[in-house]
Order: structure tokens, then sequence, then C-alpha cells
């Protein structure tokens, strides 16, 4: 087997790296470094610096490291840009997306992880399954979906093993509290939380009247490490016939709840006030994840280590600087 991580410098791809890495197998980094830096790969990797539309790159890496597998990870992240620049968003998660999986699917690669996300599915007041009605609420949502329907296009046509894995909310950091998320793009509610702690400026939440018991948008949480796990997971059983995966943990926690946790488990005082509503959010987006639990039996990581976890990294990391 041999893995080729499309950004594989990013928050999931350096965690994703050093799993790979501890269980011997031989993978490769294409990445642009757009919203990363090679700090977190781990030494002796094998990496190609570009964009992964770069033909030249890719034969360069068909030459000399012939992927079995791909992981794709690399792509534009904001919803929020997303919604501004839509141009970006097509350009780099469909256009790019679709040129390189063409390219390694026409030199007869096989087996192809997409990283997708929750944000493909319409609203709904519901635990979201797999066959939950889909309908982005935002462009970032749209482009993701578009390469969803790309892939089970050309599953057929070429016999692929495609496995599309929608994140839910992403956090927490590597073990070693060395590795996690630097993204300077990166809106996230635990980045977010974290810097009003560490610079004791006001949190603001987007939004405190949706129609939700408290009001404030609810999330499933899944920690990066367990997100890693799953993926060297599916790497490893190419048997499972289903295409489509919810990557959550099954339980929703909304924002004030959050906070509150942040609250108690680090023994301080967040202060917070109402900020402006963000577009594309919507109220409520918690996964049915039977299908994966059907298939990988670890249990998940609970959310007070992620929180630890989580905000000793971002102090680390912030405090360097
Ligand atoms: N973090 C989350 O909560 C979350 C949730 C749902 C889905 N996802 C998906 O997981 C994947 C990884 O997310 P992340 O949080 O690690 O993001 P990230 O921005 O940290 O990592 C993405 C990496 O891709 C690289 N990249 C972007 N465009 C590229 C291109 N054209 N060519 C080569 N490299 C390029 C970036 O430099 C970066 O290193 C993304 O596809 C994202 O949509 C993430």
């Amino acid at each position: 087997m041999r893995v080729l991580v499309t950004g594989g410098c990013g928050y999931i791809g350096s965690i994703l790296c050093k799993l790979l890495l501890k269980k011997n197998i031989n993978f490769a980094v294409i990445d642009n470094l757009s919203n990363s830096s090679k700090k977190f790969l781990p030494l002796n990797t094998k990496f190609y610096l570009g964009g992964i539309e770069n033909i030249k790159i890719l034969k360069k890496i068909y030459y000399e490291f012939n992927p079995t597998h791909i992981i794709h990870l690399a792509a534009s992240i904001d919803v929020n840009e997303s919604e501004i620049n839509k141009k970006k968003y097509f350009i780099n998660n469909v256009i790019y997306s679709k040129k390189f999986l063409n390219f390694f699917i026409s030199k007869g690669l096989k087996n192809i992880i997409f990283a997708s996300t929750a944000a493909v599915y319409k609203y709904d007041k519901k635990i979201i399954r797999e066959t939950s009605k889909m309908l982005p609420e935002n462009y970032y949502g749209k482009t993701k979906l578009f390469i969803e329907n790309y892939l089970l296009a050309m599953k057929k046509k070429n016999k692929l093993n495609i496995k599309i894995l929608r994140f839910f909310n992403v956090i927490g950091c590597d073990k070693s509290i060395k590795i996690g998320n630097t993204s300077k793009k990166s809106k996230h509610l635990f980045n977010n939380i974290c810097y009003s702690i560490l610079y004791s400026k006001q949190f603001k939440i987007y939004g405190m009247d949706y129609d939700t018991p408290d009001g404030t948008c609810i999330r499933d949480f899944i920690d990066v490490l367990d997100l890693s796990k799953i993926i060297y997971f599916f790497i490893n059983n190419n048997n499972i016939n289903k295409n489509i995966f919810n990557i959550g943990i099954n339980k929703g926690y909304s924002v004030l709840e959050i906070i509150n946790k942040f609250q108690k488990i680090l023994k301080i005082k967040i202060n917070y006030k109402l900020g402006i509503k963000r577009k594309g959010d919507v109220p409520q987006l918690v996964c049915d994840n039977s299908r994966l639990k059907k298939y990988y039996k670890n249990r998940f990581i609970n959310i007070r280590t992620s929180i630890i976890n989580h905000y000793k990294f971002y102090k680390k990391f912030n405090k360097k600087k």
C-alpha cells in the first residue's frame, strides 16, 4: 500500500501523517502550504510542494511514488469566505480536485478517501443520517457535494473503492500537544473560545435566537485523534461496501454548553456577549453515526479530554510567537 495524502500539512493531515508513520504505512504528502506549514509533518516524510492541480508535480508523484490509495484532504475550508469568494472555492475545491482525481484515476488508482463535511446536508432538526436530504446552506458545502457526486459517478465507470467521510466539527490535538489547529483561517468555535481565554477578550456568540433549547447553535464534535484512526481504519478495510459515512459522535453540544464546559474544566470565567449571526450557519448539526459504528468499534475520546488538549495546544502554540 502506498498512500498519497493531499493537504497533509494541515490540521487533520499532519496528525493523520503521524499516525501513518507510527503504523509503518508508506505515505507521501502533497500540499501547497496555502493554509499550513511543513513544521508539523513528520521528519523524512516524502513531500511534494505544490498544488493538487499541478500536472507536472502529479506526474513526478506518479513516477516516483505511484500511490495505490489517496486520502484527499486538500481544500479551502472557510465557510464564510466561501460565501464571499465563490470563485476561489469553485476553482480550488471543485476544478482542482477533479483535475487531481482524474489524473490518478486515469493511471488506474482505485482507492480514494474523500474528506467531505456535515455542511452537505439540508438543515434538519432531527439527527442526520447518511440518507438524509442534502442541500448545502453555504457554498463551501456545495463544493464538497459536487466532488462527492463526481466521485460516485466515477466509481461506477472505473470500479473505484470510494469512501466519502462527512466530518462533523473536528476538535483537539495530538497526544503530545505538539500538533494541532493553527490555521489562520479557522473560525472554529474551540479556537475562538481559546483566543478569548488566552487574551482576555470578550467572546462573541454568533446568534442566540436560534431554534434550539438555549438559542445557540448545536454541533457534533469529534476529536482529531479519533478522526485520524477512522481514516486509518478505512484505508485498511477495502471490503466495506458502503461509500458514505457520517464522522461524528452522535451527541450535540450547544455553544453555551461548550462555553460552560470550558469554564468548569479549566476553572476560568469566559466573558461572552451576543455577536452578529453568520451567513450559512444552521441551528443544529448532529449525526447518526450508527453506520460507522457498525464497522469501527473503538470508543471515542471524551469531550473533557478534547477541551483540555485543545486549550493546552492553543496556549502553547500562541505563547511561542
Ligand atoms: N477541520 C474541520 O472541522 C473539518 C470539518 C469538516 C471537513 N473538513 C475537511 O477536512 C479537510 C482537512 O481540513 P483541515 O481542517 O485539516 O484544513 P487545513 O486548512 O488545516 O488543511 C488543508 C490543507 O490543504 C492544503 N491545500 C489547500 N488547497 C490546496 C491545493 N490546491 N493544493 C495542495 N494543497 C492545498 C492547505 O495548505 C492545508 O495544508 C478539508 O477538506 C476540510 O474541508 C474539516
